[in-house]
């Protein structure tokens, strides 16, 4: 080999040296992007008109469908309730984060509200709202099974469904109103039953008695309410998830927003929710998953076996009332920089995680310190006028696609979970998208993990085993 040729040989060397650097020095930086960046079609946060339905391998065997109540994958059809204005689904959110709240005043020893000492919860008298951004699975009721549309709602605790003959009023709903005396498997509960008497916690007020049977009261934060005889009957989930004498209310007397839904799906922690319940079969797991558009849908599966394997656990805290899922927030993430704020700051609100509040409730201190960094990454965005709750809002008139930070929650167990971009901003027409925080009042206020963030991911509960998981993509 001459000189010349071996020096031509270490310079060939060293450029595809180079080259191959750079190269990955470039997939490095992409992979960072996208790593730390959502990059969407402006053409996403425009609503469609067609449900798309599950693909095969997204559809979990044997789960119920969930679907946003609005829209044209619900079966609840747009002409049964009149849509709600983006100020009223938001002045009903506050309403139900005002509720849970109430239910949720600490005490000291010395009777005085002080959420930094001894976390002794009383439930007050008022329940949750039922809000208004809610989803519905659809569920079978008694022998033979007729098929109801719930509201689904990790909040509360007692299942209920209007019945007839509705004594004092029901509201309308689009699938026929219950008949117990048409069913073979309804029976009343006596007022001396141990049921009759959990009554108390699971809906917050004493049980009445009519004839001996078990009447049931549950009223909620925005004057909502069912009352009614409490029975058992026949719960069809799924062809293969039926529960047997399921306690239930039948509400002779029902009134509320709860447009158009034939009741609800208790699903909390309380003794008598349908999770407890069904307890013997499934061990207190279920998952769901909250589709990311009124277009598509996402699912409720009890028991453990559908859980998928990328579903990473945080302890679940049980320090937040009887009925309440709570976890420990660690911090928050934005464009991959931690937000600058004191751990104790969610340490002292506490959080829970509620699939009936819309947007997510932060400690103000922690919701400034979110926006000031969501605002800096996005300053090639022009600022638009706040929407409601939400005060970090943009226009996008002027783009095709955008590029946002992505946010993510470190929850207790350094758990990182990635939320959605579509749980990240929510549109008010293109010219109006803001991001889907909100600040409560106070720094002592429980923080709320709402139904908006917890778009498209895979929400494992196992109650007995004290964790909650996230998954990515559970739905689409
Ligand atoms: C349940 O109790 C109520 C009140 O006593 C009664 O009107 C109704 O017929 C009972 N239903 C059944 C199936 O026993």
């Amino acid at each position: 080999m001459t000189p010349s040729n071996s020096l031509v040989l270490v310079l060939s060397y060293s450029f595809l040296f180079f080259l191959v650097i750079a190269r990955e020095g470039h997939t490095l930086d992409r992979s960072i992007e996208a790593h730390h960046y959502h990059t969407l079609e402006l053409s996403s946060f425009l609503p469609s008109s067609i449900c798309i339905p599950p693909t095969k391998d997204a559809k979990k065997q044997g789960s119920l469908q969930v679907v946003h109540k609005h829209g044209p994958c619900s079966t609840i059809k747009e002409d049964m309730v009149k849509p709600l204005t983006v100020e009223e689904i938001f002045s009903h959110d506050q309403s139900r984060v005002d509720s849970i709240h109430s239910k949720l005043t600490t005490i000291t020893t010395t009777g005085k509200k002080d959420t930094k000492t001894s976390k002794a919860t009383i439930p007050a008298k008022s329940g949750s709202t039922i809000g208004s951004g809610n989803y519905i699975v659809t569920v079978g009721l008694g022998t033979p099974k007729k098929d109801l549309s719930l509201i689904f709602d990790t909040g509360s605790d007692l299942t209920w469904t209007q019945c007839q003959p509705c004594a004092r009023s029901c509201y309308s709903q689009q699938e026929p109103i219950f008949t117990p005396s048409s069913s073979t498997s309804y029976t009343n509960i006596s007022c001396t039953s141990t049921e009759c008497s959990g009554l108390i916690s699971a809906t917050g007020n004493t049980p009445g008695c009519s004839s001996s049977t078990c009447v049931y009261g549950i009223q909620y934060g925005d004057q909502s309410f069912s009352v009614g005889f409490f029975g058992t009957e026949k719960l069809t989930l799924t062809s293969k998830d039926i529960i047997d004498n399921f306690y239930f209310g039948c509400g002779q007397n029902n009134q509320g927003l709860f447009g158009g839904a034939a009741g609800l799906l208790g699903l909390g922690r309380d003794k008598l929710s349908v999770v407890s319940q069904a307890a013997k079969k499934y061990g207190k797991v279920f998952s769901y998953c909250l589709p990311s558009r009124s277009s598509s849908t996402g699912f409720l599966n009890f028991g453990g076996g559908g859980a998928s394997t990328g579903v990473k656990y945080t302890p679940l805290s049980t320090s937040q009332g009887s009925s309440f899922y709570g976890l420990d927030l660690e911090y928050i993430i934005v464009g991959g920089k931690k937000l600058a704020i004191s751990p104790t700051v969610f340490s002292t609100s506490g959080m829970i995680i509620d699939s009936g509040t819309v947007i997510t409730r932060l400690p103000p201190t922690a919701y400034s310190a979110l926006s000031t960094a969501f605002k800096a990454q996005m300053t090639q965005y022009p600022l638009t006028k706040a929407l409601s709750i939400l005060d970090t809002c943009y226009d996008f008139t002027k783009f095709s696609s955008v590029k946002i930070p992505k946010i993510s929650m470190v929850w207790g167990g350094n758990t990182i979970v990635d939320i959605a971009a579509s749980g990240t901003l929510y549109a008010n027409g293109i010219s109006q998208v803001c991001l889907a925080f909100a600040a409560n009042g106070d720094d002592s206020d429980l923080a709320i993990f709402g139904n908006t963030q917890q778009k498209t991911l895979e929400v494992v509960y196992d109650v007995n085993g004290g964790k909650v998981g996230f998954g990515n993509g559970g739905c689409a």
